[in-house]
């Protein structure tokens, strides 16, 4: 009898390139074949090509676990992690894999996430306190405190979202659903004293209110988190904030 576990299926990888001192050809879709079975990933098969048939490919990788967010691409046309993404549960027989949407492609697969960085250290990602922390302990939070930060800080700051936003799309100095999930974060946290100086850099025309609840963000997230629930969160602190 088959084993359907180890059987191979040959898949057929369309893979957008882009050589920066390509000349004339600079942008072009390059086919690679290879024998693919049940568990690989689009990482795992990327992997294989680079060592075994084409070392010019270039892509980022690293954890190959889901934390890094290092390897999001566009898969069959969807952002996704190329190291969660089991190549056979898609079904096809041809996987096309292009380089995020909306960043500069630097080579193939690999794009250029400096400005995605810097939108994300002007909402202060990070815990601002105002007051001197106990001296015999952390600062505590009680479970229900806690419980208020699920579904922010998982992100691990992939660019899906950010990459599937048209508002993103139609101008590069948009802040970006990441940049909000993670300003929400610290806002939301009980230990945190400054919302202000979270909020201060998204009340402007490429902040906040240019988000047009599409939720591109929310089907992008590999993590299932909710961006745009984040964004309405900190549309209402903002009213708060500059009501008094
Ligand atoms: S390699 Fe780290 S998330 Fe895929």
């Amino acid at each position: 009898m088959a084993n359907h576990d180890t059987e191979k299926k040959l898949i057929t990888f369309r893979v957008k390139r882009f050589d920066p001192d390509g000349g004339e050809r600079k942008r072009y879709t390059q086919e690679y074949k290879i024998e693919v079975m049940k568990g690989q990933s689009v990482l795992d098969c990327l992997n294989e090509i680079r060592w075994k048939q084409d070392g010019s490919l270039t892509f980022r990788r690293s954890c190959k676990s889901g934390i890094c967010g290092s390897c999001a691409m566009t898969i069959n046309g969807v952002n996704r992690l190329a190291c969660e993404t089991q190549v056979l549960a898609l079904g096809s027989s041809t996987i096309t894999v292009e380089p995020l949407k909306g960043f500069a492609v630097i080579k193939d697969l690999a794009v250029d996430i400096d400005p995605m960085v810097e939108k994300l250290l002007a909402v202060k990602p990070y815990l601002i306190t105002k007051t001197p922390p106990p001296s015999d302990a952390e600062r505590i939070q009680s479970p229900a405190e806690r419980a208020r930060l699920d579904g922010l800080y998982e992100c691990i700051l992939c660019g899906a979202c950010t990459s599937s936003c048209p508002s993103f799309w139609a101008d590069e100095r948009y802040l970006g659903p990441h940049a909000f999930l993670k300003a929400y974060r610290f806002i939301a946290d009980s230990r945190d004293d400054a919302p202000g100086e979270h909020l201060d850099a998204l009340d402007d025309k490429h902040g906040l209110w240019r988000c047009h609840t599409i939720f591109n963000c929310v089907e992008a997230c590999p993590k299932s988190l909710n961006p745009t629930k984040a964004i309405e969160a900190l549309r209402r602190e903002l009213v708060k904030e500059k009501i008094g």
